[in-house]
C-alpha cells in the first residue's frame, strides 16, 4: 500500500510513517492536527512525468489550480516547470503570488464574471478559454476598451462520455460547460473584435483512469477542424487523469498517458491533412493527489449495538468533502503502528454534525485508541482547495516536506479568522 498510495518519499521506521525524511508524529506535534502534509518530491516527479513528453513536441503541462490552490503548492508546481490553469480572480491572484507570469496562465470558468475577466486582462493572461457567446462579447468589449487583443480558446463539448462519477463528467452533450459544435463553428465565424482565436479546448471529466477518451477527443477535434475549415494553432485537452485512492485501484502513469496524448494528436491532425497544433494539458489531481496526506488525532473509539465500532477523528467533512460529494473511498491507517496486525474492522468518522461525515466505513486497524495519529493518504487534490469551515472549525494548516525539513505553507485558521468577516 505504501508503494502505491503514499508519497514517493514515504518510509516506515520502527512502524512509524516518515514523509520527506520526517516522522509524521513529529509533524503532528509541531503543527497540530488536522494537518495537510505535501511531499515536494512527489509533486515534482508527477509534474516531470507530464512535462517531459509534452516539452519534446513544444507542448506544455498546465497545473489545474483548482486541485490545490495554496500558494505554496502553486510555487512548487511552478518550480517543477508547469504552467497554470486558473478559474477565478482569486486563483489568478494566488498564481501571481506564487510567481507565475500572466503569459503562463490559462483562464477558465463556465460563468466568469467581469471581475474574473478583468483580472485576466490585468495580468495579461496567455489564454482565456471562452465558455459562452455572451462571455466572448463581454471579454471583447473589455479588451477593446483597453485597446488590446486577447488570445482565446473556445471550449467545445464533443459529446464523448467518460467512465467516472457523474458529478465530474463534463464533455457530454447537455453539459453546463463549453459550447456544442455548431455553436463553436458559429462563434469562430463571428468572433468579437478584441479577441484572437488560437484554438480549441476540451475537458471531458476528472478521475478518468486511461487515455482512451482523450485520444478520441483529439481525433474528434481534428475531424471537426477539417469539417469547418479551421486550423487551430493550440489544442488544449484539459485535465482528468485519475489516481489510486485505495489498494487495488488503477494507478495510471502520467508519463505514458502524456506520451499517448502526444501521439494521438500528431496522428489525428496528420490524418486530416492539418498541421499539429501546440498541445496543452491541464492535470490537477494526478500531479498533487498522491503528494498529500492528512494527519488526524483519534478522539474517541465507540462501539455500537449494530456492530459498527466508530473511531472519531478531529477533522472530516470540512477538510475532506469528497466522501460526501462523490462517495469517494480512502484507506486510513494508524501512522505510528503501520506494521502492527489489525485487531478488527472499524469505521472512521469525522467531528461534524452530519451522519455522512465518515472518512471510511470499513477499515482494518490495529487497536485504535484515543490520541492515536491517523493518516489518510491521497489527499493532496481537491481537499484543501475544497475545504469549508462547517461547524466553525478552522481550516487545517498545511506543510510541505522536503529533505528532512517541513515548511508551513498555510497556517491554521483561528477562531478570530473565522469571525473576521462577520459585521
Ligand atoms: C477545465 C479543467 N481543466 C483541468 C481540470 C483538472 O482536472 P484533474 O484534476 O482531473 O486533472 C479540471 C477539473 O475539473 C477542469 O475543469
Amino acid at each position: 500500500m505504501i508503494d502505491t498510495l503514499y508519497p514517493l518519499t514515504a518510509s516506515i521506521e520502527a512502524g512509524r510513517l516518515h514523509l520527506g525524511g520526517i516522522d509524521c508524529e513529529t509533524l503532528a506535534e509541531r503543527f497540530g492536527t488536522p494537518l495537510y502534509v505535501y511531499d515536494a518530491a512527489t509533486l515534482a516527479a508527477q509534474a516531470e512525468a507530464y512535462r517531459g513528453p509534452l516539452a519534446a513536441v513544444g507542448g506544455r503541462a498546465i497545473f489545474a489550480a483548482k486541485a490545490n490552490s495554496s500558494v505554496g503548492v502553486l510555487r512548487a508546481a511552478r518550480a517543477a516547470g508547469l504552467g497554470i490553469d486558473v478559474a477565478s480572480a482569486g486563483e489568478i491572484a494566488a498564481a501571481v503570488a506564487a510567481g507565475f507570469a500572466g503569459s503562463e496562465m490559462v483562464v477558465h470558468g463556465n460563468a466568469k464574471g467581469d471581475d474574473d475577466l478583468t483580472a485576466a486582462l490585468d495580468v495579461g493572461a496567455g489564454l482565456v478559454v471562452l465558455d459562452a457567446r455572451e462571455e466572448a462579447e463581454r471579454l471583447g468589449a473589455l479588451a477593446r476598451a483597453r485597446s488590446v487583443e486577447v488570445a482565446v480558446l473556445i471550449r467545445v463539448t464533443p459529446d464523448i462520455g467518460v467512465d467516472t462519477h457523474e458529478k465530474v463528467q463534463t464533455g457530454h452533450a447537455g453539459s453546463k460547460f463549453g459550447l456544442e459544435p455548431d455553436a463553436v463553428a458559429a462563434l469562430i465565424s463571428e468572433l468579437p473584435a478584441g479577441l484572437k482565436l488560437r484554438g480549441l479546448h476540451v475537458h471531458l471529466g476528472s478521475q478518468v483512469v486511461d487515455s482512451v477518451p482523450l485520444r478520441s477527443a483529439a481525433g474528434w477535434c481534428a475531424a471537426f477542424c477539417q469539417r469547418i475549415g479551421y486550423r487551430p494553432s493550440v489544442l488544449d485537452l484539459g485535465g482528468g487523469l485519475g489516481v489510486a485512492y485505495v489498494p487495488g485501484d488503477d494507478a495510471p502513469d502520467p508519463c505514458r498517458y502524456a506520451t499517448a496524448l502526444v501521439e494521438a494528436v500528431l496522428a489525428a491532425f496528420a490524418s486530416h491533412g492539418l498541421a499539429a497544433p501546440q498541445l496543452l494539458v491541464e492535470p490537477g489531481r494526478s500531479v498533487v493527489a498522491r503528494a498529500g496526506v492528512t494527519l488526524y488525532r483519534v478522539r474517541t473509539v465507540k462501539e455500537t449495538s449494530a456492530g459498527t465500532t466508530w473511531v472519531t477523528v478531529d477533522g472530516g467533512l470540512a477538510d475532506n468533502p469528497r466522501v460526501a460529494l462523490y462517495g469517494a473511498r480512502y484507506a486510513p491507517a494508524i501512522a505510528t503502528r503501520l506494521l502492527a496486525p489489525p485487531t478488527g474492522t472499524f469505521a472512521v468518522a469525522g467531528r461534524h454534525c452530519e451522519s455522512g461525515d465518515v472518512l471510511a466505513t470499513s477499515v482494518a486497524l490495529p487497536d485504535p485508541r484515543s490520541g492515536d495519529l491517523v493518516v489518510v493518504p491521497v489527499t493532496g487534490a481537491y481537499h484543501q482547495s475544497m475545504a469549508s469551515t462547517y461547524n466553525l472549525f478552522g481550516r487545517p494548516a498545511a506543510v510541505l516536506v522536503e529533505n528532512g525539513e517541513a515548511r508551513e505553507i498555510t497556517r491554521r485558521e483561528s477562531v478570530e479568522d473565522l469571525l473576521s468577516r462577520d459585521l
